[in-house]
């Protein structure tokens, strides 16, 4: 399939202090999933990987090197982060690989609001280091075009190599620094998809996705065979987009994440991101799509459920959605208060309708804004 030349959407803007840049970077869903790292160092992953990057779900972040500063400062959220902490070392890490670029030592402000529930598994680490590495790179005068952005976003997180793009883009995971990077394979306007993310728990997950990726890779016997069936996952998710073909494309979607949570069910010891709520999820999905529907499920490091449909069908979807998950649910909590009565009866006749329903559409990718210099 014919890649296209993105570069970034840069605009120089003469209100910005030199030395600075903002950049924001929109979430993006993996249609065939990265899980494994061959080179931790470096992120350079096991097999290639395709998204949908979505719209209105962003990290913005502003990035200025200042002289007088002594150490680098990291504010996420409003909040100031301390220089013990893991998300401060990683934006830490980013900074020094584009102080190395640079030849600078300066060292840098980093102000950063996620509109992406954080560590939900929602890819807010997507988004969060494509903005990163954008903003960091443009304030540090380094002029990048979209695939070094990428490869250098990479280096913060796997996935947010391909956050740099809208639409549909594709990570080869190459074999080295230089060959691993994502490009963009179909433009946001012409993918007729969408996703709806249904956020069952937005508290921060036990195990992260480093740690359950390094875990599948270093014990699960499934590892492996996941391999080599996402290699023919994605080349048949290809065909099925090139053909237009979403039913077929939904299909594989919907095993290669299923198999990618198989692979952690059988580390030692295990990762387990289900909940009740999720199998609620998956059964209403697989109930809808028996009477017709365009729906399929993934899931990434955490027990929300993405389903994938058609993009201009999504508004009568997630109606029907909707209901049939607040049915599941309301009937499972329901079936559960028949046998047992314990002090959470309470908040569990509430759970259905703490249960939120985003619609995502494809977005765009990076928007950088940057000083004069
Ligand atoms: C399950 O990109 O967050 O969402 O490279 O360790 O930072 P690191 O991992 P990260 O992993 C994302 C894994 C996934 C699948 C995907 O987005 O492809």
């Amino acid at each position: 399939m014919p890649t296209l030349d993105i570069q970034p959407n840069v605009t120089l803007d003469s209100s910005l202090p030199p030395h600075s840049a903002t950049a924001a970077a929109n979430a993006n869903i993996a249609l065939i999933k990265y899980w494994g790292k061959r080179d931790e160092n470096l992120i350079l992953p096991y097999t290639s990987s395709l998204s949908l990057t979505l719209s209105d779900l962003y990290t913005q972040t502003a990035v200025s090197f200042e002289d007088d500063l002594e150490q680098d400062t990291v504010t996420l959220d409003g909040e100031q982060l301390s220089s013990a902490g893991t998300t401060f070392r990683r934006v830490v890490g980013m900074l020094d690989l584009v102080r190395e670029k640079a030849g600078i030592a300066t060292k840098a402000r980093v102000v950063s609001h996620n509109h992406v529930p954080t560590a939900a598994g929602l890819a807010s680490s997507a988004s969060g280091f494509a903005a990163l590495a954008s903003a960091a790179s443009y304030a540090a005068g380094l002029r990048l075009n979209s695939r070094e952005l990428s490869r250098l976003a990479r280096r913060g997180s796997g996935s947010a190599s391909r956050s740099i793009f809208g639409g549909l883009a594709l990570w080869y995971a190459g074999d080295d620094d230089e060959t691993s990077y994502a490009e963009q394979i179909v433009a946001p306007e012409d993918s007729n998809l969408a996703m709806i993310v249904v956020t069952l728990d937005e508290r921060k997950k036990p195990v992260s996705s480093r740690e359950a990726m390094r875990r599948t890779v270093e014990t699960s016997p499934a590892y492996m065979p996941w391999v080599e069936q996402s290699k023919r996952d994605l080349a048949e998710a290809l065909e099925a987009i090139r053909v237009a073909d979403i039913e077929k494309l939904g299909e594989i979607v919907e095993r290669n994440a299923l198999g990618m949570h198989e692979t952690m069910h059988k580390a030692a010891p295990p990762v387990n991101y289900f909940t009740d709520k999720t199998y609620a999820v998956l059964n209403a999905v697989k109930d809808m799509r028996e009477c017709g529907w365009p729906v399929w499920a993934t899931m990434d490091a955490g027990p929300n459920v993405k389903v994938l449909t058609v993009g201009d069908e999504v508004d009568r979807v997630m109606e029907e959605l909707r209901g049939r998950v607040e049915g599941e649910l309301r009937g499972r909590v329901e079936g559960d208060a028949a046998g047992v009565t314990d002090a959470a009866g309470d908040s569990r006749n509430l759970q259905y309708e703490q249960t939120k329903f985003t619609v995502a559409l494809p977005g765009d990718g990076v928007t950088i804004h940057t000083s004069l210099e």
